[in-house]
């Protein structure tokens, strides 16, 4: 695996793999990888037979300056943690390559961006969007590969990609979690053993939601309500006194709007909650059949 921090090399090295008519798939990071990161760098092996990854830990995307400085840096380990899932390029930008100095350009994305993280987050899906937009530009995928665990991530960059035109396919894979269900981050080194239990309520929050979502359709009856998806969430979280709620809810997959009334088609279940001092997001994605039996 080669690794690069200019765009120039970069640029050099992926035109000679598309002049030699090899496609490219293209998975961004901030680093500090784990087993879902990877799963997505398989995901983008399959896709393509060239694979770019890139590490760049994104200032504009942090809403705030304390979680920018604890997160975590590992880039000898990932480097090696890539080469084994298949990666062939690493691209290792510094701060000045993706923002140029005198940098003024951003990239102010509406719609699903606006609620949810965007709005418990000021900020942070312009940093994303303009870095993600810079990162396309620079490796120029034929296909990039976004978690489902950042469902709101995944759906506003489908917007971008869209909304400018940008030729390029995006593919998204699960979200991959440990034994008892908690979705892998790599903010969950933060928690104390007490809380690393006590974040297990995320994962149980939402097979409630998806139970009560459930409960009603394919038998020919009428489906179930955002409501009750709602306060199965709730409820669920109100029972783990370390648990701190910013949202719960029940959105449609592609706007990210909230779902009033009866459910149908694809819709998001986001959540997230504190524990303690660290903030944990995590998501079903539930197709709604509720045609009669
Ligand atoms: P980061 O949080 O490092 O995540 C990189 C990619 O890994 C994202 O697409 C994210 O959804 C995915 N991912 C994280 N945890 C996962 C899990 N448990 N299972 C499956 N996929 C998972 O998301 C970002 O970085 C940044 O916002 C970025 C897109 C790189 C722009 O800076």
């Amino acid at each position: 695996m080669l690794t690069v921090s200019a765009g120039g090399e970069l640029r050099r090295v992926v035109k000679g793999w598309r002049e030699a008519g090899d496609r490219i798939a293209f998975v961004p990071t901030m680093g500090a990888l784990h087993e879902g990161h990877l799963s997505l760098v398989r995901r983008a092996r399959e896709l393509a037979p060239r694979v770019v990854a890139s590490i760049f830990v994104n200032p504009a995307q942090f809403d705030e300056a304390a979680d920018l400085e604890r997160y975590p840096r590992t880039p000898e380990r990932d480097a090696g943690l890539l080469e084994s899932a298949g990666c062939d390029l690493l691209f290792l930008p510094d701060e000045a390559t993706l923002y140029p100095p005198g940098h003024a350009t951003w990239v102010v994305p509406e719609g699903p961006a606006e609620g949810l993280e965007g709005a418990h987050r000021p900020g942070h899906f312009r940093g994303v969007a303009t870095v993600v937009l810079a990162l396309l530009e620079l490796v120029r995928p034929d296909v990039a590969v976004f978690g489902e665990k950042d469902a709101q991530q995944l759906a506003v960059v489908r917007r971008l990609v869209r909304d400018l035109h940008l030729a390029v396919e995006i593919a998204a894979g699960p979200t991959v979690r440990e034994a008892d269900g908690l979705a892998m981050s790599s903010r969950n080194a933060r928690l104390s053993p007490e809380e690393r239990r006590a974040a297990e309520v995320l994962h149980r929050a939402l097979r409630a939601g998806a139970a009560a979502a459930l409960d009603g359709t394919g038998g020919g009856g009428p489906g179930a309500s955002a409501e009750a998806v709602r306060r199965a969430l709730r409820e669920a979280l109100a029972a783990e006194p370390l648990a701190r709620v910013d949202y719960a809810e029940v959105v449609d997959a592609e706007s990210f709007q909230p779902v009033a009334g009866r459910l149908a088609g694809e819709v998001v279940v986001p959540i997230a909650v504190w524990i303690g001092d660290t903030r944990l997001i995590d998501n079903l994605r539930l197709r709604i059949d509720d045609r009669p039996a």
